[in-house]
């Protein structure tokens, strides 16, 4: 089915959104031409690479891509797709080589993507290398650490997609730790769910939910702490906030963070932990220490992939209309002191682990979700809340904790990426590697 113009927008009310747009294959596959090879997609921290040769493979939407670091430090996003007969070249999910080479018939390229050896290669009548290295996604950038890539030549530079409101939050998000220097952990807790992949997107900014989806851990939290750990869905002043390009921020607006604090002293081993760590520095980088291992509370959605929520960076993967991978993986310090990084971790598996206490509501809340996209009683589902009431200043809308601010802005980036034929699919993809 070809989806016209007319009929993307008539899934997109101001206040609501149509069911197909979640279990539609022919708007997945949509969304992978138009979205995650029209904007930019988050890759990685660049700490996931600190030698040159190390790399990483993962999907920007449809494509299977290498994320590598070449000889002379600079990160390459490249098509894990050999020139040859479209074989992958790169099987691992991470390591270090100088070289990927296809098993099929041994072409060999080089980590920055160019084509270096090509067996018997005389039968050829040109040497062919030089126009057959992988593919580059014309567009790899930066923003404090955190790399973006694009299949789009034409798309704005990534500092203006950001925009300096959402730039200022991610500053903030960064920063909690001072300026000391933040390291992505090379392991990540990558979660795979079997429903859409936006549903990811919507309830990372979703500061309506917590108290119900996570009642559970609120319980036990009150149990072991004996006080209210609730955060951001508890303060009167905490606002929802979208920004332009489909980015969005749920800001708990408070100075007061006993509430995480308290979190993370019923963290497990927090009493060992930070006994030894306040043993280690002096008193006033204690203080400042144990306030950064929770991070800010604020929660930032760069649209359409990338989420910093507490002390992670979130990359949601889209795999089907109706399965995700969402990679999850916290941030510590590069330098130490490894109990604060050990608290970090502990702090951020009691909620978001594998067996935490949180997180896994939210995925049983995506599969409740997919669930009654099968009714037939009513197509619409409802994104209104707080609509007539935020305010727009000169773009940047504010609503309540608990409105669907940031929801409407995805969604109003979401049409207007798939009403958009990007210059990736126009020119042909990508660009060769010379
Ligand atoms: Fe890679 Fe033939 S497909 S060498
Ligand atoms: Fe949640």
């Amino acid at each position: 089915m070809t989806l016209t113009n007319d009929a993307l927008q008539a899934y997109v009310r101001p206040g609501a959104i149509h069911r197909d747009v979640y279990k539609d294959a022919s708007v997945f596959d949509l969304e992978m031409e138009r979205i995650f090879k029209g904007t930019w997609v988050y890759i990685g921290h660049d700490s996931e690479l600190p030698e040159p040769g190390d790399y990483r493979t993962m999907a920007v939407g449809r494509e299977p891509v290498i994320f590598a670091r070449d000889r002379n430090g600079e990160l390459n996003v490249m098509v894990n797709r050999c020139r040859h007969r479209a074989a992958s070249v790169c099987q691992r999910a991470s390591g270090n080589a100088n070289s990927f080479r296809c098993h099929y018939h041994g072409w060999t390229y080089r980590n920055d993507g160019t084509l270096t050896g090509v067996p018997k290669r005389d039968r050829y009548d040109t040497d062919i290398r030089p126009g057959l290295g992988l593919v580059k996604l014309p567009r790899v950038d930066a923003y404090r650490g955190l790399v973006f890539a694009s299949f789009n030549p034409d798309v704005l530079p990534l500092h203006d997609h950001l925009g300096a409101a959402a730039r200022a939050y991610v500053d903030q998000w960064l920063d909690v730790v001072g300026n000391r220097r933040l390291a992505a952990l090379d392991q990540a807790h990558r979660m795979v769910y079997g429903s859409n992949w936006k549903l990811q997107v919507e309830n990372g900014l979703d500061g309506y939910h917590a108290t119900f989806t996570h009642a559970s851990f609120f319980d036990l939290m009150q149990g072991r702490t004996g006080a209210n750990v609730r955060f951001a869905s508890s303060f009167k002043a905490a606002e929802t906030k979208s920004f332009g390009n489909g980015h969005t921020v749920v800001d708990p607006q408070t100075a007061d963070r006993s509430p995480l604090l308290r979190r993370v002293e019923a963290s497990p081993n927090a009493e060992m932990l930070l006994a030894a760590l306040r043993n280690r520095v002096d008193p006033v980088e204690y203080e400042e220490l144990r306030d950064a291992v929770a991070g800010t509370g604020i929660n930032v959605g760069i649209y359409p992939n990338l989420q910093l929520i507490g002390t992670q960076l979130r990359r949601i993967e889209p795999v089907s209309v109706n399965s995700t991978i969402v990679v999850v993986r916290p941030l510590i310090l590069r330098d130490g002191p490894e109990e604060f990084n050990e608290l970090r971790l502990r702090y951020h598996e009691l909620f978001y682990g594998p067996a935490g206490f949180g997180q896994p509501d939210d995925v049983e809340m995506f599969l409740r979700v997919g669930m009654g996209l099968n009714d037939d009683v009513d197509e619409w589902l409802l994104l209104d809340r707080g609509l007539t009431r935020e305010v727009d200043d000169e773009g940047v809308r504010t609503g309540h904790v608990s409105d669907e601010t940031p929801q409407r802005a995805q969604y109003r980036q979401w049409l207007h990426l798939m009403t958009t034929v990007p210059a990736s699919a126009r020119d042909g993809e990508g660009q060769v590697n010379a």
